[in-house]
């Protein structure tokens, strides 16, 4: 029979189990919004595709990881039969599979591959968040929905405190992290593995997207891929760990 130690243990640690999800839920109701209809071409979109596939998630897509990340990963859209099919970032997306199973390389994912928003995957010290939250007809955000989300993404970084470190899949991604910030995208130039420093001395790495066409074409290779994330993961360790000025 448990003895009353045993008894306190697993009070205590269900009550922190539960303390973390409260406190899960209130960040993520501050940096994101399910039910968005603010960009009305996107709505209406994800409308039909409800209609069309009634199984499919198919509404603005929350970022998924560690709240209390150092490092933050930056996609597009969702894809179609991927993350707006499963509602997480990345998974179901052919450009997941690199993602990933680079993130579990690096310690940062309990598994290598993500298969459905409940299959258990726990991502550690790493957070994944899109540039636009909706799915965009043939994978293209216009210019105007680009902006109207980016209010999420200001709101997300503000609202972290930890992130150090900013990875940017691909030149959209990089163009939306500086919208955030309200810098001029004309002095800071997307090229894979350049290394930005942002006015709060968090540092922007740009990589290219690790979409199906990117790693099809080698224009992205697993080593390049894995190479950009390690430098991202680099810099977020040390900046965190660097002693205060
Ligand atoms: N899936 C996402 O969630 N984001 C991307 O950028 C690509 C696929």
């Amino acid at each position: 029979m448990a003895g009353h130690a045993d008894q306190f243990r697993v009070a205590r640690f269900l009550w922190c189990v539960r303390r973390n999800a409260r406190g899960l839920d209130r960040f993520m109701s501050k940096i994101f919004d399910p039910s968005c209809r603010q960009c009305p071409r996107l709505a209406a979109f994800l409308d039909g595709v409800r209609a069309a596939h009634p199984g499919y998630y198919a509404k603005p897509v929350p970022p998924f990881g560690d709240p209390k990340a150092r490092l933050l990963i930056v996609g597009l859209a969702p894809g179609m039969h991927g993350a707006n099919r499963s509602g997480r970032p990345f998974t179901g997306d052919h450009a997941g599979i690199l993602l990933y199973a680079t993130l579990f390389k690096f310690g940062l994912a309990s598994r290598p591959v993500s298969t459905a928003a409940d299959d258990g995957l726990e991502l550690i010290d790493v957070r994944i968040t899109n540039a636009v939250k909706c799915l965009p007809p043939a994978n293209k955000p216009l210019p105007m929905e680009i902006k109207t989300c980016n209010g999420f993404l200001h709101t997300e970084l503000t609202r972290s405190p930890r992130v150090r470190a900013l990875l940017a899949l691909g030149a959209i991604a990089h163009e939306a992290v500086l919208r955030a910030y309200g810098l001029p995208a004309k002095q800071f130039k997307f090229a894979h593995g350049a290394k930005h420093v942002l006015e709060d001395g968090r540092v922007l790495v740009d990589s290219y997207h690790c979409s199906r066409y990117n790693t099809q074409t080698r224009r992205l290779t697993t080593p390049m891929f894995e190479a950009v994330v390690a430098r991202a993961l680099q810099i977020a360790v040390a900046a965190a760990s660097a002693p205060a000025a």
